[in-house]
């Protein structure tokens, strides 16, 4: 028994309930039953053709070996200029080490920035991975809750209330998964304005940039002088619908970018090289690309406007308006505790699970994201399956 011990941060770590809700899916799929998901994370639009083209290019070129330790020069120097382009600010190539996908990136600078006994600040409803990455890397998560009386965004006084001498990083996350929340320009100037009086550094996770459906306020635009305590996590995943060719990017400032990439030299080392040649493609300016980035965003926001439409006829649902990614996260809590057509449920996981039994949809649980009382639906699927999917919500309530 003792040769199979794990080591002792494993004892606090949760598996992702996403993971296990996207298994439970397969396995009823499996058995036959027609569930429709709207679980999963991801876009459901291809990779668009140049950047595939790309792939195959640097196939047949045999750009099949090592590369060094957090990208090819030529990618993170295309990196460099959209973050420049974006922020407002001058970034260079010694700034942006590209990642296996944004989660690794994120993975990375809790690892070279925390310590035991150090506090991060989580905004919940949060994304469940920075939650166990801060306590991978030994840190402490706190866990104000922004709930949809403030649309999900954190308040100048919450922050303020949250902050300690122990607090090493705030984490925010706009557009955010799972709420779809967008923070303004003003809710994140109160922010900053409380950040200036810490030591906190920040990390910006932007992955969703590309699909607000508002003017996005990004964070350095906002607070340009907390640059050198920020850090930018973004990546391809959602923007370019790449989310199987892993690739991510952490940009800061220099000192933090080379731990990152001394932490990458001895574990993944890089993402594939492929992938690499691919994303290099994805952050070369393109009109064409930009074009394709905005008709996804376009087809999102059809979604959502609809998924919130058919949400509305739904008794005991409320729903905040999100302003992008391409989740909502009604309040669900109208329906726990009374009679329902198959039974009660007392927790929106018991009526997660209930929805997946009865009406063979599936969704995530805000117990998931720290917040109970709350589900996540994802709506990067068809109109079809989304008027369907709403159909059977409504009726296996009764
Ligand atoms: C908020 C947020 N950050 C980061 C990621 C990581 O994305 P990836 O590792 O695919 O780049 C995700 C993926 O779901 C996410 O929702």
């Amino acid at each position: 028994m003792s040769t199979y011990r794990l080591a002792r941060r494993l004892a606090q770590l949760e598996p992702s309930a996403t993971t296990a809700m996207n298994a439970r899916v397969q396995q009823m799929r499996a058995e036959g039953l027609k569930v429709i998901s709207f679980s999963v994370g991801e876009p459901d639009f291809n990779t668009p053709a140049p950047i595939k083209a790309a792939a195959v290019d640097a196939l047949n070129k045999n750009y099949t070996h090592y590369t060094p330790a957090g990208g090819i020069v030529e990618l993170r120097k295309a990196v460099a200029a959209r973050i420049t382009a974006d922020q407002g600010l001058s970034y260079t190539a010694n700034q942006v080490s590209v990642t296996t996908g944004a989660k690794e990136g994120l993975y990375l600078a809790f690892q070279a920035l925390c310590d035991e006994g150090d506090e991060v600040i989580i905004p919940a409803p949060y994304w469940v991975s920075y939650i166990e990455q801060a306590k991978l890397a030994g840190a402490t998560p706190i866990t104000p809750f922004a709930g949809d009386t403030t649309g999900f965004r954190l308040t100048a006084e919450q922050l303020q209330a949250a902050l300690t001498p122990r607090t090493r990083i705030v984490v925010l996350n706009s557009p955010s998964n799972p709420t779809g929340a967008v923070y303004s320009a003003a809710e994140l100037r109160a922010l900053a304005d409380v950040l200036l009086a810490s030591e906190a550094l920040i990390i910006t996770d932007e992955i969703y940039d590309t699909i607000s459906y508002v003017a996005y306020a990004r964070w350095l635009r906002v607070a340009p002088e907390l640059a050198d305590r920020t850090i930018i996590v973004n990546g391809a995943s959602k923007a370019y619908a790449m989310t199987g060719w892993r690739v991510g990017y952490v940009a800061g400032p220099q000192p933090i970018i080379t731990a990152i990439k001394d932490i990458q030299s001895h574990t993944s080392t890089h993402t594939a090289s492929i992938s690499q040649y691919a994303a290099l493609v994805a952050y070369t300016p393109s009109a064409e690309l930009d074009q394709t980035v905005q008709d996804m965003a376009a087809a999102f926001r059809k979604r959502r406007d609809l998924v919130l439409e058919l949400l509305a006829a739904i008794p005991g649902v409320t729903c905040t308006v999100p302003d992008g990614a391409f989740y909502v996260f009604p309040n669900v809590t109208g329906l726990l505790n009374r009679p329902l057509k198959h039974g009660i449920c007392t927790t929106s996981d018991e009526l997660n699970n209930y929805l997946l039994e009865h009406a063979h949809i599936a969704c995530v649980s805000g117990e998931a994201f720290g917040a109970p009382g709350y589900i996540r639906l994802s709506y990067a699927t068809s109109e079809a399956e989304i008027t369907e999917g709403m159909r059977r919500f409504r009726d296996c309530l009764g």
